[in-house]
């Protein structure tokens, strides 16, 4: 029996692996999910035991890390797998079709949260090695899996995990499979994404609500104010106004447009996909480029005043929003997180009090694209999906990447099998069948492709 054929026989069994893995409300953001948290590590520990994995949760000050390992034989190669089992929170729930937590096949796609952030691509990865263990009996590598609980969340305690277990995790290259392709018809190795950098500012009024008539037009309003500095923080080209915000940014070199110019983009559809009239962002950048190459700043959230129904005449006491900014290579999150609170206190009126809380972030990662091993990721990708991976770079981050480099000395192979219309954070979040499947055949050839790499 092949791996492949492995992979055939077992295709519902495998489906039923996942959506109890996905069954887990695995929330890391909020406090009353934590045994959920440990609930899930804890099945998924038992489902990688079951394989043949010796296997290790370890606690955190934060949630449990899922440790894996199969060790074969020193000499050869040391594949690190990394995948996070935590999922972003799953409201408003009203808009979900079927349960988030409950994982439900409609039309050809897995809906569920987590369906392809991150369980079911971290999932596809595990799958893989399993039918190469249960077809050949062994690995033709040395295989470690780190499965984290804080990729969706702050603060993380990863970070802190790696450099205190820098020994236990000692390997050759890291393979992560927590990004999009990019299209239905070509799969992707991803070579860049973005960094971010994370504020909260909160703008304080008067000491308590006030009635609008009798205080309307002699104070200063926070909700007003919050949405004029908020306003203030693009120019009319979408250039992003903060002062020094753009130092040291490299733009996308020759290599990196021509990548761009070659992927199949359509901004009709691109529109018509997600109801838009028109599009925005920076002048001058195409969409492409806007989505992985440039930096951005966004509202995620805002507060303030009066959401409930009807009418109540107030001026609110304060306003807050919740930002971040995308970052690209050449920016630093601190640095950046400086500079947009220095803009904000001067822009704001003296009338208000203006508070912001910084919360840092992570640089941008690019990876090289001329290493043998991604060479060999893309034989992988292509016996799997059939077709011919491209290059690519996205928005999204994954902060751990960078650990990955700076305290291992690793690159990382970004090789990820969703499609960005899979709702991803969003409700209804889903993965389609073809592509867990194609992501499992996939994973299931690349022990052997990287097994010829030369360490
Ligand atoms: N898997 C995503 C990152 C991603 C998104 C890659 C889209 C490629 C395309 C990851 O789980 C994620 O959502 N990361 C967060 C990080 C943040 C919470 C620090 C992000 O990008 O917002
Ligand atoms: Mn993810
Ligand atoms: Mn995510």
């Amino acid at each position: 029996m092949t791996p492949f054929e492995y992979l055939r026989k077992t295709e519902k069994k495998r489906l039923d692996d996942l959506f109890r893995f996905l069954s887990f409300p695995s929330v890391s953001a909020k406090s009353e999910h934590k045994k959920d948290m440990v609930a899930c590590a804890k099945w998924l520990k038992a489902h990688l035991v079951a394989i043949g994995f010796k296997t290790k949760i370890y606690p955190t000050a934060g949630h449990p890390v899922v440790y894996a390992e199969y060790l074969v034989d020193p000499k050869l190669p040391t594949i690190l797998y990394y995948g996070h089992y935590d999922v972003q929170p799953p409201e408003p729930l009203e808009l979900w079709k079927s349960p988030p937590f409950k994982a439900e096949v409609r039309g050809g796609y897995m809906y569920a949260r987590g369906a392809h952030d991150d369980k079911g691509q971290i999932f596809a990865q595990i799958k893989g090695l399993e039918a190469v263990l249960k077809a050949t009996g062994t690995l033709p590598v040395n295989v470690k899996l780190v499965v984290e609980g804080e990729e969706e969340t702050h603060p993380s305690h990863l970070p802190a995990f790696i450099r205190k277990h820098r020994k236990m995790l000692k390997a050759d290259v890291v393979v992560v499979s927590d990004t999009a392709q990019f299209s239905r018809t070509l799969p992707a190795v991803t070579f860049g994404l973005r960094g971010i950098a994370a504020v909260e500012i909160f703008v304080y009024g008067p000491n308590r609500d006030l009635h609008s008539g009798s205080f309307g037009g002699t104070v200063t309003n926070p909700v007003n104010t919050l949405c004029d500095m908020v306003g203030k923080l693009h120019d009319k080209n979408g250039k992003v106004t903060i002062p020094g915000f753009y130092d040291g940014v490299k733009p996308p070199n020759k290599w990196m447009k021509n990548q761009f110019r070659r992927l199949p983009h359509s901004d009709a559809k691109y529109k018509k996909s997600l109801g838009v009239s028109a599009l925005g962002g920076e002048k001058g950048f195409t969409t492409l480029e806007r989505a992985g190459a440039r930096p951005t700043c966004d509202v995620n959230g805002v507060t303030g005043g009066y959401q409930g129904e009807g009418h109540k005449t107030i001026i609110p006491s304060m306003a807050s929003a919740k930002i971040t900014m995308r970052l690209v290579p050449g920016m630093d999150p601190t640095d950046i997180c400086n500079k947009i609170e220095k803009y904000l206190k001067k822009i704001a009126p003296k009338s208000v009090r203006v508070k912001v809380e910084k919360s840092g972030g992570a640089k941008a990662v690019v990876v090289p694209t001329d290493s043998l091993w991604l060479q060999a990721a893309k034989g992988a990708i292509k016996k799997g999906f059939g077709n011919e991976p491209v290059f690519m770079m996205e928005g999204g981050s994954i902060p751990i990447v960078n650990d990955f480099k700076k305290t291992l000395g690793l690159d990382t192979l970004l090789i990820g099998f969703s499609q960005h219309d899979d709702n991803t954070h969003s409700p209804n979040e889903r993965f389609r069948v073809k592509d867990f499947n194609n992501g499992c055949k996939t994973a299931a050839a690349l022990p052997e492709a990287l097994a010829k790499v030369e360490v």
